[in-house]
Parts: structure tokens; sequence; C-alpha cells
């Protein structure tokens, strides 16, 4: 049984020791920790019994919003965890008033370009060597 609920310190601290391991090694905990901390994020974590299995976030600039990241435990992929976090981002945004919600995508992050596609976004631009040697594309979900 999943959980999802607003990402705390605490859930961030239980993860901080396997941040890179088990989840990614885009972000480390210093950047992680004054994201969640700052007043226009909101994170939501997903939980497998209490143990943390994803995180997403968002940071809003009204009247749009970037979404931060969205991560799930390397164990723990495609098995449908990454789109009941995307569903429940798009939910707080509209839940916010938020017009378009953006995001940044390495070109050659297949499953993460597949899980946008799924819920709708559409690419608008690219952003040459984004990522050191690869493009990112630029994609965007219009809400109203
Ligand atoms: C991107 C990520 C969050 C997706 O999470 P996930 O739990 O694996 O996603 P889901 O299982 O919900 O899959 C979503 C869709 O993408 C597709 N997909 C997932 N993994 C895939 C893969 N490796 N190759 C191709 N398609 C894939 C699924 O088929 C699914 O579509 P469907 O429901 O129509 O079958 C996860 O791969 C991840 O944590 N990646 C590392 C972090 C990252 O790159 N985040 C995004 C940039 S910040």
């Amino acid at each position: 049984m999943y959980d999802i609920t607003k990402m705390t310190l605490d859930d961030l601290n239980n993860i901080k020791d396997n941040l890179i391991s088990d989840f990614d090694d885009f972000w480390n905990y210093s950047v992680f920790k004054s994201e969640l901390e700052s007043d226009s994020s909101h994170y939501l974590v997903v939980k497998d019994n209490s143990k943390i299995i994803g995180f997403a976030g968002i940071k809003v600039t009204v009247p749009d919003c970037d979404i931060m990241n969205i991560v799930v435990k390397k164990d723990f992929r495609n098995q449908g965890i990454g789109s009941l976090l995307l569903k429940e981002l798009i939910n707080l945004s509209k839940s916010l008033n938020i017009k378009n919600l953006f995001l940044e995508v390495n070109e050659k992050n297949t499953p993460a370009i597949s899980l946008y596609n799924k819920f709708g976004f559409k690419k608008i631009s690219i952003r040459k060597n984004y990522y050191k040697n690869n493009n990112a594309i630029v994609m965007r979900l219009d809400l109203k």
C-alpha cells in the first residue's frame, strides 16, 4: 500500500545516506535541503510501508511552476510509482491555481520522457548542451 504525503526534512534525513545509491546522483543533500525549505517549493514523498520509494517537487513562480525533480527508488521503477507521483503533482498544481507546468528533461532520458508524454506534456523548445553533452527538452503542460 502506497502513501503519498508532503515531504518533510525528517523524510529527507531518512534517505540522506542512500540518496545517491538508491535514487540518483543529480541532487546532493544540501541542495535538496534548501529546496525543501524554500517557501515556493512543494515536495511529495511516496512510501511503501513507511519506507520512502520516491519523491517529487515543484517550484512555484505564479502563475506557472517548474517540476524540479521526480525520482523513484531504483528497485521500484517502471511499476507506476512515477505516474502516481506526477498525478499528485498535477493535482497539487491545480489546487494552487497554476496555469502551466514546465520542466526540462535530458533528451536521452527515455523513461522520464515516456512518463511526461503519458500525462500530456508537450515539447516546446530545446536547450542546447544543458546537461554537459546532452540537450534538454523543455516541456509544458497546460492546466487550464
Ligand atoms: C522517470 C522516473 C521517475 C519514472 O518513474 P517510474 O515509476 O519508472 O514510471 P512509471 O512506472 O509510472 O512509468 C511511466 C511511463 O513511462 C514508461 N516507462 C517507464 N520506464 C521506462 C523505460 N525504462 N523505458 C521506456 N518507457 C518507460 C512506462 O511504460 C509508463 O508508461 P505506461 O504507463 O503507458 O506503460 C524514473 O525512471 C526515475 O526515477 N528516473 C531517474 C530520475 C529521473 O530521471 N527523473 C526525471 C528527471 S528529474
